[in-house]
């Protein structure tokens, strides 16, 4: 099977980051330089069990057996999907499998879009748009637009008893190693990196109006949170959630960021066909800004 994804090198097991709430970790090193994205889903184990994204399909022996260490599959009975990426709807048709008493939350236009790849069971959704919350146990879930995404139909996830807000897509960045929160990273590379990495995933950043978006990411804020989880970054603790809104309202101000192209891609080839690591060096900007 030549084409099957490779799967992860290293295993990071479930990491607890507040009351009830597991990070299922995965990383994926880059192919152009020694660098690794995080691809994390999230547990939460209260009086009803929710299961947030759905990991990859990479790594999906080792994120069922993860997410399982953690809740039994019949006790789960919520599956939160945030948007249909492969990186977060990878093992969707296992878990709804596993855990019969699981209703899926997503919404009108996800499964419309997703049908393709899965049969969607009427009878065990619940569609829940931006802004509509839910009652699950203990905990009012509600879904909020993140402050940048690669799907229309992205929600984030805030559980109002921990102050847990998932927050997908927005705060992804590539790392020299796997760190448990982003306290382990230089200021000056947690910057560059976020910025980087949200500009090429949400394109769209260079339509943006600075004052509009500045409510739209407001009206994420101003929530209570406690820590922001996402799929590709670590966990950011309310120490450094300030610092992280900041660097996200500065993302319209920049320019969209270089990217390998056929030549890099030709070197690459010659460095694996040599055993060298190879490391994509990003053109200069021209020096009089022309
Ligand atoms: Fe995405
Ligand atoms: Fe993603």
């Amino acid at each position: 099977m030549p084409f099957e994804p490779v799967k992860p090198a290293v295993h990071h097991p479930p990491l607890k980051v507040a009351d009830d709430t597991w990070l299922i970790q995965q990383t994926q090193e880059a192919a152009i330089g020694p660098l690794w994205v995080y691809l994390n889903s999230l547990v939460i184990k209260g009086s009803e069990p929710i299961i947030v994204d759905t990991g990859t399909p990479a790594n999906r022996e080792q994120w069922l057996k993860d997410v399982f260490s953690i809740v039994d599959p019949g006790d789960v009975r919520w599956i939160f999907l945030s948007h249909d990426d492969v990186d977060h709807a990878g093992n969707l048709a296992q878990v709804m499998e596993a855990c019969p008493n699981a209703t899926l939350v997503v919404t009108w236009f996800l499964t419309e879009r997703h049908s393709c790849d899965f049969h969607f069971p009427l009878d065990r959704m619940r569609w829940v748009n931006d802004g509509d919350s839910w009652r699950a146990g203990d905990r009012t879930l509600t879904a909020i637009t993140p402050p940048l995404f690669d799907s229309p139909v992205t929600r984030g996830l805030y559980d109002d008893r921990t102050g847990v807000y998932w927050a997908v897509d927005t705060f992804a960045l590539p790392l020299p190693g796997p760190m448990d929160d982003i306290s382990g990273l230089d200021a000056g590379a947690w910057r560059g990196g976020v910025e980087m990495f949200n500009r090429m995933n949400s394109p769209w950043f260079k339509l943006l109006d600075q004052d509009k978006f500045e409510r739209h990411v407001d009206r994420v804020q101003k929530k209570d949170i406690s820590l922001l989880a996402s799929c590709h970054s670590p966990v950011i603790p309310r120490s450094k959630i300030s610092e992280a809104f900041d660097i996200i309202r500065s993302i319209p101000s920049g320019d969209p960021p270089p990217q390998p192209g056929q030549p890099d891609l030709e070197e690459l080839m010659h460095c694996v066909a040599t055993g060298q690591q190879y490391v994509w060096q990003p053109p200069m900007p021209p020096a009089n800004g022309a």
